[in-house]
């Protein structure tokens, strides 16, 4: 066990050494540059008031400046948002293509659309990274310059599940309040055609019953990752189940949240929430003892990520070093934290068992 350990251990600390000195030839590549060439990147938006995507964005922002700076204007970044719309992404699309922009990081609106995006892309030949709303596999393999950075939605799932089960094994008769030995529980679900919504409600609850928690589904309902329609469902399932509701699980922290303006609405005390994404208002939530607990996915590393992909592919760098899947994926680390302060990965816990 100890040798796959140091295997292992080697192996990233070999993959970290490639990324750092293929990072050495990217700055290397954009100071070599004439002042006059810029490398632009255009970052297209679903919509504006995304709270986990916006943290994204902003780091997304904030990173590219600092490197603008460095680069003395060589580099650029632009920045576009859809409104909930394909059609005005679509728009936005064909005006950067018209700018003649170097790589495209598209957040789609519609994950089932992402084919005339990528017909556009590859005609003009300007390579894309997808981010958080995953396109379909058979979709990304169309054209070799297409990749996708996202979190792993099963992986956040189980963590989310697990952090039910660890917390019914500590404190039982705080979950199981009518000590029935059954959960009764309601279930907040994001956007109906997302990736997130569908594979997070299903390894949640998949969890608990791999756990041998008996469960009772009481009610659900889509609230598109919105906090005010979170907070709608949840205040009609407080009037229509009252205290029988004893867990609350959520797709995503906003959703989480809104479940907790309710409650407050309701002048009830009602902790057992769940929910996914590690927002800075979602961790204050968990901190706070509102919630059980959230998953957290760095948005620092995940704008990182973007952002060395799409300097590489604007450079024409190779992306060697970088932990590109087979399915042309980077996945983003994550791990659940709970409100006593216990943080857990799952990718450690695959290590240890080898
Ligand atoms: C999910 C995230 C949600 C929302 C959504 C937008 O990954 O958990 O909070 O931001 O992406 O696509």
């Amino acid at each position: 066990m100890k040798r796959k350990k140091c295997y292992i251990v080697f192996g990233a600390a070999i993959v970290l050494a490639a990324a750092a000195v293929t990072a050495v030839f990217v700055d290397r590549y954009y100071k070599s540059l004439e002042k006059s060439e810029i490398l632009k990147i255009g970052v297209l938006v679903y919509k504006e008031d995304d709270t986990f995507v916006g943290g994204i964005v902003d780091e997304i922002k904030r990173q590219g400046k600092e490197y603008e700076r460095e680069m003395e204007g060589r580099f650029r970044l632009d920045f576009s948002y859809a409104e909930e719309n394909q059609s005005i992404q679509n728009e936005q699309i064909d005006k950067y293509l018209s700018l003649d922009y170097d790589v495209l990081c598209v957040n789609l609106v519609d994950r089932t659309e992402a084919a005339i995006v990528i017909e556009k892309a590859k005609a003009a030949d300007v390579p894309v990274v997808f981010f958080n709303r995953e396109p379909v596999p058979e979709d990304l393999q169309q054209w070799d310059k297409l990749y996708y950075v996202g979190a792993d939605a099963r992986e956040s799932a189980v963590l989310e599940g697990l952090l039910v089960v660890d917390y019914y094994k500590k404190y039982p008769e705080r979950l199981d309040k009518n000590q029935d030995g059954v959960i009764q529980y309601v279930l907040l679900e994001g956007e109906i055609r997302h990736q997130d919504s569908l594979i997070r409600t299903e390894y949640s609850i998949q969890t608990l019953v791999n756990a041998g928690l008996s469960l009772e589904r009481l009610d659900g309902g889509i609230a598109n990752w919105v906090r005010s329609q979170a907070e709608a469902l949840t205040a009609q399932w407080l009037k229509e189940y009252g205290s029988d509701i004893e867990l609350i699980i959520s797709n995503n922290d906003d959703m989480a949240l809104g479940a907790i303006d309710a409650i407050e609405d309701w002048y009830i005390s009602f902790s057992n929430i769940v929910g996914i994404d590690g927002t800075p208002k979602g961790l204050e939530a968990v901190e706070s003892g509102k919630m059980i607990g959230t998953i957290v996915t760095g948005q620092e590393d995940y704008a990182r990520v973007i952002l060395d992909l799409a300097k590489r592919m604007a450079a024409g760098i190779s992306l060697d070093g970088l932990d590109i899947r087979e399915d042309k994926s980077i996945r983003i680390p994550m791990y659940s934290i709970n409100s006593d302060g216990e943080i857990r990965r799952l990718e450690e816990e695959g290590k240890e068992e080898n």
